[in-house]
């Protein structure tokens, strides 16, 4: 038989079986893990589809694959090491593939579309603004996640993340905070109240950035607007009194940079564990006022929490994909577990896990 197959040139079917949803099914000749997955009704994690925002990131348990683009472009070094693929890019090779996407991933609301209008804005920095959008009905979403918007003017979406923490019975308002992107068309209609009656297609929830079950410590760094995912997270962890000790590093470039202090200072308090707040600046003038820590962000980790089992900790992190790169770099340095380490890339204008 495979004798005639190889003289035929017929291909050996090739299954995928996917962990937690116990799917199995077959792709196709010239077919992604991902488009196959999705043809089957199985709710893979997915944005992007070409391979730059890592929604679609999964491990791989058995089989081999070969990546469409290099997973590199991505994924971290420390990520690859550990066996982890993007099932958009990958096309499995053997009879039987296994993959395994990251536990509570299928745990979130299913996407909708609403359109909503901007009822408030409200400057945060000198290029980071709040805005906060009435939607026609409310939105259910998980702290962490993201929605795209979208009017008439701009061709492709831009993806925000969530700022506030979910409400059980959904949000009607809801917040996102944005950084001014030189010659962006969305934010430069945004920062010169050109949206102010413009109705917004809003399609969500998407990603699956989520705080983890654990009592370990957890350690979270946001750097420029990164700080609206975890802000969601940790207001989200502290309503549901979630007991952990937590550190909380907030890259910024100046003072002028920093924002959100007051929000940050009421989780602080508000704790049900130990709470620390390390902003740190890597930019601000020599002589400065500022007492505080200077130089990158990533490099702080020890000082937020000195004499802790680094094995156990896990990692939460959102902004710059050279700030995440850096964080998975120091983080796993000190012992961290990179399975235990979650993020969220953004680029300028938006989430890079939010491109289309
Ligand atoms: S969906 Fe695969 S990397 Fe974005």
């Amino acid at each position: 038989m495979s004798f005639l197959k190889s003289l035929f040139g017929a291909k050996e079917a090739k299954f995928v079986e996917v962990a937690p949803f116990g799917a199995r099914f077959e792709v196709p000749q010239g077919e992604t893990m991902l488009e196959a997955a999705l043809k089957n009704n199985v709710p893979f994690p997915h944005n992007c589809t070409v391979g730059t925002c890592g929604s679609c990131k999964c491990k791989l348990k058995a089989g081999r694959v070969s990546a469409l683009t290099d997973f590199g472009y991505t994924l971290s070094q420390q990520e690859i090491a550990a066996g982890f693929i993007l099932a958009c890019q990958a096309i499995p090779k053997d009879p039987l593939t296994q993959v395994e996407v990251e536990s509570g991933a299928n745990d979130s609301p299913k996407p909708e579309q609403f359109v909503g209008k901007i009822v408030a804005t409200e400057t945060l920095t000198h290029d980071i603004l709040k805005i906060t959008i009435e939607l026609d009905r409310p939105i259910k979403f998980s702290a962490g996640q993201y929605a795209n918007l979208k009017y008439p003017n701009i061709r492709r979406a831009r993806n925000y993340s969530f700022a506030d923490a979910p409400d059980r019975d959904g949000r009607k308002q809801i917040s996102f905070f944005i950084r001014k992107v030189p010659k962006g068309a969305f934010t430069e209609d945004l920062f010169a109240g050109r949206l102010a009656d413009v109705p917004i297609d809003v399609d969500g929830p998407h990603g699956n950035f989520h705080l983890h079950a654990s009592a370990e410590p957890m350690i979270c760094i946001a750097g420029g607007s990164g700080l609206a995912p975890l802000m969601s997270v940790l207001e989200d962890a502290r309503k549901n009194r979630v007991k952990r000790p937590c550190a909380f590093l907030f890259g910024a470039r100046t003072q002028a940079d920093l924002y959100g202090l007051e929000q940050i200072n009421q989780v602080a308090q508000n704790w049900a564990d130990k709470f620390v707040f390390l902003p740190v600046l890597s930019h601000e003038p020599a002589d400065s006022s500022w007492k505080g820590a200077r130089g990158l962000v990533t490099q702080f980790i020890t000082d937020a929490m000195p004499g802790i089992d680094w094995s156990k900790a896990e990692g939460y992190m959102c902004g710059p994909p050279g700030m995440i790169d850096a964080g998975i770099a120091s983080m796993t340095e000190v012992g961290m577990n990179i399975e235990s380490i979650f993020y969220d890339k953004f680029t300028d204008e938006s989430h890079i896990s939010k491109m289309p």
